[in-house]
């Protein structure tokens, strides 16, 4: 009797008794940051939310049923990726030439597993091309026409490339294309702005995190350009501590190694989600004329959204069960760092 409460002490006290408790999962999406006014999506917004919601819920019904934080990011990425208010698959912007080339990652705390794919053009789901780099080869990151060629291989759904047009999209390369040849710069905030991307960090039962990100990348690029959501520790970080998923203006994501360098600091000089996030999106992005926001989710659930754009499309969902959204960077969500500027920064057309 004696005996086995001094083990049970022990036990207590070096942490194995705690460690066997379950933890409680979390899903934290993005669906892009940037100019998102109420005026401009008066419209949308309600689809936008539902969009939302019921990537949040499909994501997290994936953590309730035991599974891990690498099936809820996949059931949450493929839920946006299918709608065209996202800049991901089914909504995924024009390049220069007129083509939706798409990029993609994903990675696992537990382990550092990780599976990239770039500049895909028949791939309805890249998250899940990703994600089966990252399960079926011994590669991080595969692009184009091999990437696609991976894809059959596998099983993964291609489609026409026809699939990913969308009006909107193609109006929106119209003007840049003819404001490029009048020389003017470009006045729609979407392009200057708005570089919505998507993403999803989430900690399941097991304590594990991972990170998945995916984009159209921006409007009118131009020579094959990647920004930053396929490249492990730019867009997209995981380890055993912090899951990170970055949208924003992608060369500056890439400049600062935003996703690593936010986690290392919650490594190494034990910053919470918010002061490591605010550290860098919200001071070296800004600092070095970049912007964009991102999501931040640590082991012990706690999660983070800074920006510094006029919104983000984002949400949470955790012990309650119930999906929290938020557009607007004045919505008050818990979570958000906000980094608010006085004047909008402008943005060079590029
Ligand atoms: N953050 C997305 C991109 O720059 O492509």
């Amino acid at each position: 009797m004696i005996r086995s409460a001094v083990f049970a002490l022990v036990l207590a006290a070096s942490g194995i008794a705690s460690a066997a408790q379950p933890v409680q999962p979390v899903l934290v999406i993005h669906g892009g940051a940037g100019v998102i006014r109420r005026s401009n999506n008066a419209a949308d917004e309600a689809d936008i939310r539902k969009a939302l919601e019921t990537a949040l819920r499909n994501g997290y019904a994936q953590l309730k049923a035991g599974k891990s934080s690498t099936d809820a990011v996949v059931a949450a990425l493929r839920v946006l990726e299918d709608d065209p208010h996202f800049n991901a698959g089914k909504g995924a912007v024009f390049t220069h030439d007129g083509k939706n080339e798409m990029d993609a990652s994903i990675m696992e705390g537990e382990g550092q597993r990780a599976g990239a794919v770039a500049a895909v053009h028949r791939v309805r789901n890249p998250i899940t091309l990703a994600r089966a780099v990252m399960e079926h080869s011994e590669h991080v990151m595969l692009v184009g026409d091999g990437a696609e060629m991976f894809a059959k291989e596998q099983g993964i759904t291609l489609v026409d490339p026809s699939y990913f047009r969308t009006e909107k999209r193609w109006q929106q390369l119209q003007k840049i294309l003819k404001e490029e040849a009048a020389k003017q710069t470009s006045t729609d905030p979407e392009y200057v702005k708005h570089i919505g991307t998507t993403g999803a960090v989430a900690l399941d039962s097991k304590g594990h995190l991972a990170a998945g990100t995916s984009t159209g990348g921006m409007t009118n690029k131009r020579w094959g350009r990647v920004g930053d959501s396929p490249i492990i520790g730019a867009g997209t970080w995981a380890d055993s501590g912090c899951a990170f998923s970055g949208t924003g203006w992608g060369e500056y994501y890439i400049r600062t190694h935003a996703a690593s360098n936010v986690c290392a600091r919650v490594k190494l000089l034990k910053e919470t989600a918010a002061q490591a996030g605010a550290a860098v999106i919200n001071g070296e992005v800004v600092k070095m004329g970049g912007d964009g926001g991102a999501i931040v989710l640590t082991s012990d659930g706690k999660f983070a959204f800074p920006f510094n754009t006029e919104g983000m499309y984002r949400g949470w969902i955790g012990a309650d069960g119930v999906p929290h959204m938020a557009l607007y960077a004045d919505d008050g969500m818990t979570g958000d760092v906000v980094l608010k500027k006085e004047e909008p920064v402008a943005t060079p057309a590029h």
